[in-house]
């Protein structure tokens, strides 16, 4: 059995920088970070935009971000939480600077800010069109630099250690005791203890198959939380972005940042016909949820496969510069942003719900946190707004910091058994996981997608029952894998959407079905 202080699953925004921060104040105690895939594989990695802070306080206001947030969050937002991420914004900036993440600067000296759907101010601080691989990269530096961190890449986080394991029942409800770990080199399943534990696991994009999300993105952490019997909230929200490179393969859609429709972009359909002023007031800049749905039906009107975005009208030196990612991904797709229109499409983004946490992130079980992505804080209500994700992952990763900081550790010796694979047999037929796994993202494309309705859902459970046996019975005979493990999580989480679909009652933001759709609307 390995034993740490602090087992933190997962190395994006999230983890990274609670590890940090609590190597740094504590070198004394030790902190475990287990990852699947190379170290820096995350949805933080391919963040664009950047990152909503207030910094300019004569155009812009706290007041101005809380109010935009609960806007674009529709009605469903924490107040309490929003005011209190926004007002920690620019400290925990600052501390991300000074771990030497760079940020863009503009003629004068100061931020250059960029403009996203649904922000009434410029506030977007951010590294070209690829920010997040710089907030990434200077994480990571700064995790290789404290000798109580130690960074387990290629470990496959399987189930967490919760009473069950350990067949009792505790007074005080479950607590967590750690996890057990796949080391994916080498196929060993580690037994690791810890006083804490952080999930850090990121979001769900590939339930759906076509996403923006790379492919650690199967929802893991929700899946062993809600196996562990956490709560799990708002799953029915899903963030599906507007405008992703339109990819007739299916699969990885490349993003083409909302921050091109804050520098001036037009949304065109195949007819060149400008529509989103049609839709709202704000034209191009309405959240996201409503570009996302508006797109929808104009190809539902037109029986088209995508639409497009118009940059041909931009300053195309200015967006060479900021969007320099961007430019030279369309060139590799031939084509010229500045002569060309660039094909898109709306595709599963972010998860909006996840593991209900506090305000000091912990879940309904004890010892077990959760921050980022895969956690639920109350920040984004039914819809997010844009570049609000890194910040609340930044702003929740300090408040457990805060927390465990003061919290005497619990290193009790406990009889934790090691994992069990008894009776199991490395599975024969490989292609029954691939099987599964395309009739999932099909399904859940199909009938649990931006439209729904209480007969496609219905329909979507009765199918997934299915595909939960097959894949349940495979998992009991077959020796862990990875492939077979995620796609296990990932009919979990959709048996989750699906579920709580099928509770919301009301359209609100993300969430769009046409039994409760309103006249005229
Ligand atoms: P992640 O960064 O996804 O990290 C999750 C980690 O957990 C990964 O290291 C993964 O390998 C690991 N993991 C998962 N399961 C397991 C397991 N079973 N065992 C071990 N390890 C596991 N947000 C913004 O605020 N601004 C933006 O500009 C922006 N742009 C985006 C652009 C794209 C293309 C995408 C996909 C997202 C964007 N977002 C943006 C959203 C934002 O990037 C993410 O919500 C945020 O980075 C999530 O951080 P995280 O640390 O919670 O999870
Ligand atoms: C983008 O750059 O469009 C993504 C921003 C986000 O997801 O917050």
């Amino acid at each position: 059995m390995v034993k740490t202080n602090y087992l933190v699953i997962g190395s994006g925004v999230a983890g990274l920088t609670f590890a940090v921060k609590m190597a740094e104040k504590h070198p004394e105690r030790n902190i475990i970070i287990v990852t699947k895939g190379d170290e820096d594989e995350s949805n933080t990695k391919y963040a664009q935009g950047g990152i909503a802070v207030v910094l300019d306080m004569e155009e812009d206001s706290f007041q101005k971000h809380i109010h935009d947030t609960l806007v674009a969050g529709d009605g469903l937002c924490d107040k309490d939480v929003v005011e209190m991420v926004v007002k920690e914004g620019p400290k925990r900036l600052k501390e991300l600077i000074a771990w030497e993440a760079n940020f863009d600067l503009n003629s004068e000296g100061d931020f250059d800010l960029g403009k996203e759907g649904g922000h009434s101010e410029y506030r977007v601080v951010h590294h070209k069109d690829v920010t997040g691989y710089e907030v990434e990269r200077a994480l990571l530096q700064r995790v290789h630099q404290l000798p109580n961190i130690e960074l387990l890449a290629h470990h496959f986080a399987i189930n967490l250690i919760t009473d069950h394991q350990l067949e009792r029942q505790s007074a005080n409800g479950i607590s967590c005791y750690g996890a057990y770990v796949l080391n994916q080199k080498n196929g060993e399943i580690l037994t690791i203890k810890a006083d804490h534990t952080l999930l850090a696991s990121g979001g769900i994009g590939r339930v759906y198959g076509h996403t923006t999300n790379p492919i650690i993105a199967t929802g893991d952490g929700i899946a062993m939380a809600y196996r562990a019997k956490a709560l799990i909230k708002d799953m029915e929200f899903i963030q599906f972005h507007p405008t992703a490179l339109y990819n007739p393969e299916g699969g990885s859609y490349f993003l083409i940042s909302e921050a091109v429709r804050g520098f001036g972009a037009y949304l065109r359909n195949k007819a060149g016909y400008r529509f989103m002023p049609d839709y709202d007031d704000r034209a191009e800049l309405a959240s996201r949820d409503i570009v996302s749905q508006c797109i929808d039906n104009e190809l539902k009107k037109s029986g088209d496969t995508h639409v497009f975005l118009d940059c041909t009208h931009l300053d195309m030196v200015a967006f060479k510069k900021h969007f320099p990612n961007i430019y030279d991904k369309c060139l590799e797709y031939h084509i010229d942003v500045e002569k060309d229109w660039i094909p898109v499409v709306p595709a599963s983004h972010y998860l909006c719900g996840g593991i209900v946490v506090d305000k000091q992130g912990k879940t309904s079980i004890d010892n077990l946190f959760a921050c980022g992505e895969c956690s639920r804080t109350g920040l984004h209500g039914a819809n997010r707004l844009a570049s609000n994700s890194l910040l609340e992952a930044l702003v929740y990763a300090h408040n457990i910091f805060k927390y465990l900081s003061v919290d005497t550790l619990d290193s009790r010796p406990l009889n934790i058994p090691d994992w069990n694979d008894e009776g199991t047999s490395i599975p024969k037929e490989h292609v029954l996981i691939q099987h599964n796994l395309k009739e999932l993202q099909a399904l859940m494309r199909n009938y649990v997608g931006i439209v729904r309705s209480n007969k496609r859902l219905h329909k979507a459970i009765a199918r997934l029952d299915l595909i939960y046996r097959e894949v349940e019975e495979l998992y009991k005979e077959s020796k862990i894998t990875t492939t077979l493990c995620e796609l296990r999580n990932m009919v979990n989480v959709a048996h989750v959407i699906i579920s709580q679909s099928l509770e919301q009652k009301e359209n609100r933001g993300g969430y769009f079905n046409k039994d409760y759709q309103k006249e005229g609307k």
